[in-house]
């Protein structure tokens, strides 16, 4: 799967470093190319010689090792590569990196690198939560490098906490998600919405839900690493923008519509993820109310059903919904397919624990327009995103061979 790949694998000093060996193992049994560097606290827990041994090719430990032809070794290698893993990485190296130090080997290739850099942090869960590393991870996102999350368990220290090295199966799905990417949807504009929205009564309440856009944004970041350009309408959302996509915030349900309606002619595919508030306000205070003593109501209008709307009006295009039910969940998404014109809809049971608003995963069931319906257990919300768009593709070509039939 990974033949012709050449992935750069920094080790530096956590007692998972151990671990290190399989990730090269397996790597190698997948038919990747393997450098390994290792910082000098990184060899206190594993000799170059085991990874010399694993990853079939010289380790590099000394930052001046000077190939025959006398160009700098370690530069030549991160020119050429695909991917640089760091797994596994403490908090002093993403430090570093953060602070752009280069004053080891690994540190000067990490600066020089071009490729997707992965990073898999495994340290004490007092350091990881430390702010100061929590901070250093953000602004690394921000600018792109990737993060595997670390995992509950039991730690070096004896302490039970988050800390310990993902799990190998999840390095190796991360390192596969970002070097086999499909481009698919190269030829597509996808208009993704995504967050809550929120219908103010006063100047400081508003009416909203518990949605936090975590499957819009993923819908967002899945259909750019498969080639589309995307336009991503999103309501308050704390999460950081999906690179490369167009991010439009917008706050109600009016604005929404309106961004929507705005770029629905660009868009090829509309994902409605968005949990769009369905009642607003029916009069918005100039002032904050204040205490009367008394009770007061406050009454409520519907507010436009976006895509109903674009359900009408929907030309060529592919139209995905989402359906949030607590209760009948095939049943309600159906009607809804139905009423709304779609030519999808992905249920989802949001009084499941792992599934629906705040957490990373989802377990949805996909109906599709001619009845087919496929359920899929407990995945991580970007999986989700991509089993999404495998569908849609293959609707796309569906109604390709169709109208040339
Ligand atoms: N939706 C929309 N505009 C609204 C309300 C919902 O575009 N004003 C979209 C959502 O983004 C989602 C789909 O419609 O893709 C279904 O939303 P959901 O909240 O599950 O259902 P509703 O249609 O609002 O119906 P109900 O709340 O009665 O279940």
């Amino acid at each position: 799967m990974l033949s012709g790949k050449r992935i750069i694998l920094g080790i530096t000093g956590s007692i998972a470093a151990y671990k290190s060996a399989e990730i090269v193992r397996r790597l190698k049994a997948s038919n990747a190319d393997v450098t390994v560097v290792m910082t000098r606290s990184g060899m206190e827990f594993i000799t170059p010689l085991t990874m010399q041994t694993l990853s079939r090719s010289p380790v590099y430990t000394e930052t001046f090792v000077l190939q025959k032809d006398s160009r700098i070794a370690h530069i030549e290698i991160v020119k050429s590569a695909d991917l640089f893993l760091i797994a596994p990485a403490t908090a002093n190296i993403i430090g570093k990196i953060t602070a752009g130090i280069g004053d080891d080997v690994l540190t000067t290739m990490v600066l020089s690198a071009r490729c997707p850099v992965l990073i898999a942090p495994a340290m004490d869960s007092d350091m990881y939560y430390n702010p100061i590393v929590q901070r250093n991870i953000s602004s690394l996102k921000e600018r792109d490098y990737r993060f595997i999350e670390p995992e509950d368990g039991e730690l070096a220290s004896g302490i039970i906490g988050k800390g310990r090295l993902a799990d190998i199966e999840k390095i190796l799905s991360s390192v596969i998600d970002v070097l086999v990417v499909k481009k698919d949807l190269a030829d597509e504009v996808v208009l993704v919405t995504a967050g809550p929205t929120r219908e103010y009564m006063d100047p400081v309440r508003f009416i909203s839900n518990r949605s936090t856009g975590k499957m819009g944004f993923a819908l967002a970041e899945a259909a750019k690493s498969r080639g589309a350009e995307v336009i991503l309408i999103s309501g308050p959302a704390s999460l950081h923008k999906p690179a490369g996509a167009e991010l439009i915030n917008v706050v109600t349900a009016d604005e929404m519509r309106e961004e929507v309606m705005k770029n629905l002619q660009r868009a090829t595919i509309v994902v409605m993820a968005a949990a769009v508030s369905d009642y607003m306000p029916v009069k918005m205070w100039q002032d904050k109310i204040k205490k009367s003593g008394k009770d007061i109501n406050i009454g409520l209008t519907e507010v436009t059903d976006i895509l109903s709307e674009i359900g009408k009006n929907k030309g060529g295009r592919i139209i995905v919904g989402f359906a949030a039910e607590t209760n009948d969940l095939i049943n309600n998404a159906q009607i809804k397919l139905n009423e709304k014109n779609l030519d999808m809809i992905v249920a989802n049971d949001v009084s499941k624990p792992d599934a629906g608003f705040e957490v990373d995963t989802n377990i949805v069931t996909i109906i599709e327009k001619d009845g087919m319906i496929t359920e899929h257990g407990k995945m991580s919300k970007k999986e989700v995103a991509h089993r999404i768009f495998d569908k849609i593709v293959r609707l796309k070509r569906r109604y390709s061979d169709s109208i040339i039939v």
